[in-house]
């Protein structure tokens, strides 16, 4: 597709009679979608900037990826304009509706009631996504809203080939999917898995592209997709109002920064805990020489590092606009040096120590993320979600819209574990119109002569991910490299290094035992990175998309 793309650049140049790559300019896209990257370049050839391409890819991978991201969703853009320094984070991220209380998953006697937060109309929260393209287009892009939707429009009209990988995840949800008459009408073929490379197309879903693209924020958030989101949801027993889409906005925020060994950190703010979480493991972790150390005391050290930094999720993040979060502690140095203090290099420290209870762990795959970068430095890092693979499974009848199930990301019990095995506190309750707390973690990176954009689905692993990512890149590897790192992971409880086999020796297996840590073999690779880096000097630029997925990234210019 790409090299069609491609193709026809270089034809529309020839047959206008321009010179070939005159005026012509560089980008690098990396997304979890062929198509995707695709339609990112599409809107760059027509004259759009990184912002519109990142209109484009988000609302590509709406369609094809429903089990990761969709108008269903929310998320997070970092955006990062060159000419001034200028840095922003859109915070697209859902909101509970405003008839949403903090006993709302627990029955009778104050026990969480299962998958009641995870699947079905009340797990969903009211959706971000809309109204970040919407922002964004309007406020950073150079075309219209219209033409950045066109290429997800086309795709959800004509269709696309549904892979093995699509597949996999779709069978992990189809049970689900069938309960919802009009989920599994266009996701599954009479209640069952469709064929491979069969054709999905979404019809109810391109028009309400349409919608948006004629009518902006209003045609998603009132007008006739709204009165079918809202009397599918209440049908099915959620609790959503109109009042709820009226209200909804996405904001700015400012993103957070660190600095770790001289390269300069922009990562997500809360309402997500990613870049919190993430600069404050990197700081504890700069009280160590981690490139002379040997690997099993570099192992440790991370995991320990992420362990304390984790802890203090569960503590202190939430809602900014709802709770007093000591951010200014949360990412000082000296604070860092404390946390230091409890670390043994030779001995792991147990989580129960620190407060809470230990359970068993679950995964998913779910999330997606893209980065962009153009050759002046212009880019920006998108990770979005549904949460769970496919959401809530439930979808809005008439609006081919897959409704997310981030409900599940707030505590629905303190000190209970959510989806991910994540524990929390009153910080992250749930509240109305409240912003559950999240672990996706867009981020840009930047040394002397080296500027990384990155980020990955994961759920909690998110944070470790780009945490080991950014420890590659900091001893001087490429997009390529940081991509495939071998991934571990600690979250603080359960009290368990999680890890892809790949990421320890057998002697560091015994080594880190010994020293106390629990480990976990995660049962599948995990994450599906996606990456791009521009050298400053120079101006190339590189991307790479995580082998454990089926990304395209490319280098194009236009
Ligand atoms: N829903 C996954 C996250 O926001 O971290």
């Amino acid at each position: 597709m790409l090299n069609k793309l491609c193709a026809l650049l270089l034809i529309i140049s020839v047959f206008s009679g321009a010179p070939l790559y005159a005026d012509s300019h560089k980008a690098a896209i990396a997304s979890a979608h062929p198509l995707a990257t695709a339609a990112g370049f599409e809107v760059l050839a027509k004259g759009g900037n990184v912002y519109d391409a990142a209109v484009a890819v988000s609302a590509a991978l709406a369609v094809l990826e429903p089990f990761g991201s969709g108008l269903g969703g929310g998320g997070y853009w970092l955006l990062h304009r060159q000419k001034d320094g200028f840095e922003t984070m859109i915070d697209g991220r859902e909101k509970a509706p405003l008839a949403a209380h903090k006993d709302m998953f627990l029955n009778k006697n104050g026990q969480v009631i299962p998958k009641l937060s995870i699947d079905g109309a009340l797990a969903a929260a009211i959706p971000g996504l809309p109204a970040a393209l919407v922002h964004i287009a309007e406020q950073y892009g150079q075309l219209t809203l219209a033409e950045s939707l066109s290429p997800a429009i086309r795709y959800a009209k004509t269709g696309f080939s549904l892979s093995e990988r699509y597949l996999k995840i779709l069978k992990v949800r189809a049970e689900v999917l069938n309960v919802y008459p009009d989920s599994a009408a266009i996701f599954l073929t009479g209640g069952k898995l469709p064929e491979l490379y069969s054709i999905l197309r979404q019809p109810d879903l391109a028009q309400t592209l349409e919608r948006l693209a004629e009518s902006g924020r209003d045609g998603f958030y009132s007008g006739a997709t709204a009165d079918n989101l809202v009397n599918a949801v209440q049908k099915a027993g959620g609790i959503w109002t109109k009042a709820d889409l009226e209200a909804y906005q996405v904001l700015e925020r400012e993103p957070v920064k660190g600095v770790y060994q001289g390269i300069k950190i922009t990562s997500a703010a809360p309402s997500s805990s990613g870049g919190i979480v993430l600069i404050e493991a990197l700081n504890i972790l700069s009280g160590y020489d981690l490139q002379h150390s040997d690997e099993l005391t570099r192992k440790h050290l991370i995991a320990e590092a992420l362990r304390r930094a984790f802890h203090d999720r569960s503590l202190y993040l939430g809602d900014a606009d709802f709770i007093d979060i000591p951010v200014k502690r949360l990412l000082n140095e000296e604070y860092a040096a404390g946390l230091r203090s409890s670390l043994r290099v030779d001995k792991a420290m147990p989580s129960e120590l620190m407060s809470g209870e230990i359970k068993s762990q679950s995964e998913g795959t779910n999330t997606t993320h893209f980065s962009i970068i153009d050759e002046e430095g212009n880019r920006v890092a998108a990770t979005l979600s549904v949460n769970f693979p496919f959401g809530s499974a439930f979808v809005a009848k008439g609006t081919g819209v897959l409704l997310n199930d981030e409900m599940d990301d707030f505590v629905s019990l303190p000190g209970a574990m959510n989806g991910y095995g994540l524990i929390g506190g009153y910080a992250n309750a749930i509240a109305p119109g409240k912003r559950m707390l999240s672990s996706m973690t867009p981020t840009f990176l930047e040394d002397e002569n080296h500027v990384g954009v990155l980020g990955t689905p994961g759920g909690s692993r998110i944070i470790s991910m780009v945490l080991l990512a950014l420890l590659d890149f900091a001893n001087g590897h490429g997009p390529e490299s940081w991509v495939q790192v071998p991934r571990f992971h600690h979250q603080f409880m359960p009290d368990v290094i999680e890890y892809e086999q790949s990421a320890f020796s057998a002697a560091e297996l015994t080594g880190l035992s010994s020293m106390g840590h629990q480990l976990k073999p995660a049962r599948y690779a995990y994450g599906d990175m996606q990456a791009v880096q521009l050298i400053k000097a120079t101006k190339v630029l590189a991307a790479a998309s995580d082998k454990r997925g089926e990304g395209k990234s490319f280098v194009g210019q236009y």
